[in-house]
């Protein structure tokens, strides 16, 4: 992160908005201004408050037909490389969307999403910008992030997760979420029993099975041409189509693919086998983050105590963090959760509830959580893994606005 305060400006005549955001910023990081008026009233003050804040955000007068035009005159006054955003009710028509598009707004967001849209949103930003100074010194920030997902048992629930947080990770804006802002991959390693295909609803293919059949080292043309776009717009490797030995598959093989996505897109999120084969190895070396899926029970956590010793021992740096599944997060530990973080010698950074009805029903149509069911416990849990990663390890610079 840089140290550079980021600049917020906040138009609302809502005093609870304006309340609400300055107890949502860190003082640390951002410097919060307020315009108690709305984008209309501000009249002429409007094109000279635009031109001094990184974020500009405006409460939309629908009823006012001079929204439309005060939108524009602040899009043409404001800082170059800023962003204005503007608060709407959840229901505004797709037409309406558009014309503030049109009118120079970056992004419509709904206004009782703080904590779930307008803050995430605001920070990825933040780190978009911030992503330009390290860019400069280690010439690292144009290549993407690996994410991977890692189980201490079958069936606990690490697709679901992968699946879901690779779809978090492309960050769509605005009110119908439709525009991507990063590319995201996902990687089904899961050589034998994948199902990632299955849950983005997608065709497998057998150009995984035919590397290593063949013993080739993928190159770029083969890595575009082995990819299938989902839906919902991740880039997906699948599984094979046909069954083959876990040893065909070779690590200068995996390394090559993993290194050719990271060119390519923001974030590259790989479903791991429960298997510890050799090829994990580029996985591991190039993770920037190992998520390890367990739950809270004594056989589980004990394999995950393994996983964890097993990959430090090899990969000491490696950042692994870990996520309990099927239980919401409590707020008091019990005996067994504390007997679990004792033997885990680490803390449980994220929790998945137990959600059947809305997990059932994303895999049966094969959309992701974020599209049949929002609201759901375990699709928030996923959003806050996802700002986590987009705040801690920002996507490229690279990828066109
Ligand atoms: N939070 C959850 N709440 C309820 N059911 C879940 C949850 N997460 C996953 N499931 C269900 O559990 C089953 C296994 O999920 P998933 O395939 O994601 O697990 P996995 O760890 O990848 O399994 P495998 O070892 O087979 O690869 C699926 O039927 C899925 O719908
Ligand atoms: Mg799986």
């Amino acid at each position: 992160m840089n140290d550079k305060s980021t600049s917020v400006l906040l138009i609302s005549q809502d005093e609870k908005i304006h309340a609400d955001f300055s107890k949502a910023l860190s003082e640390d990081t951002y410097t919060l201004s307020a315009e108690y008026n709305t984008l209309v009233g501000l009249n002429g003050n409007r094109t000279k408050v635009a031109a001094y804040h990184d974020i500009v955000l405006f409460d939309l007068d629908q009823n006012n037909p001079e929204s439309l035009q005060a939108a524009r005159e602040m899009n043409a006054a404001r800082a170059s490389g800023s962003i204005l955003i503007a608060l709407a009710d959840e229901d505004l028509p797709l037409s309406k969307a558009r014309e503030l598009n049109r009118a120079g707004v970056d992004d419509v967001l709904p206004r009782h999403a703080l904590d779930d849209e307008i803050i995430p949103q605001i920070e990825v930003w933040r780190a978009r910008q911030s992503a330009q100074i390290p860019a400069v010194w280690a010439g690292q920030a144009s290549e993407g992030k690996v994410i991977a997902i890692a189980q201490a048992r079958g069936g606990v629930g690490s697709s679901t997760l992968a699946v879901n947080l690779a779809d978090v990770l492309q960050r769509r804006r605005g009110l119908f979420s439709k525009k991507a802002t990063c590319k995201v991959a996902l990687v089904d390693l899961d050589f034998q029993f994948g199902s990632i295909a299955a849950l983005v609803d997608v065709e497998e293919t057998d150009a995984l099975w035919r590397m290593a059949m063949e013993g080739t080292v993928p190159d770029t043309a083969f890595v575009e041409q082995a990819l299938t776009v989902s839906e919902s717009g991740l880039s997906v490797l699948t599984a094979p189509s046909r069954f083959g030995p876990l040893n065909a598959l070779k690590s200068e093989q995996v390394g090559a693919i993993l290194d050719i996505l990271k060119k390519s897109h923001d974030y590259v999120v790989v479903d791991l086998p429960g298997a510890l084969v050799d090829w994990i190895e580029p996985v591991l070396s190039r993770a920037d983050k190992v998520l390890l899926m367990t739950d809270i029970t004594v056989p589980s956590v004990r394999s995950a105590r393994k996983l964890i010793d097993f990959y430090l021992a090899e990969h000491p740096g490696l950042e692994i963090e870990l996520v309990a599944s099927h239980e919401k997060k409590p707020i008091m530990y019990s005996s067994h959760h504390r007997a679990a973080t004792e033997l885990l010698e680490n803390q449980i950074n994220f929790w998945i509830p137990n959600d059947p009805k809305a997990t059932r029903e994303a895999m049966d149509r094969g959309r992701p959580l974020a599209r049949i069911a929002p609201r759901s416990s375990i699709a928030k849990a996923i959003r806050r893994i996802g700002h986590e990663i987009t705040t801690t390890l920002p996507p490229r610079i690279a990828f066109p606005q």
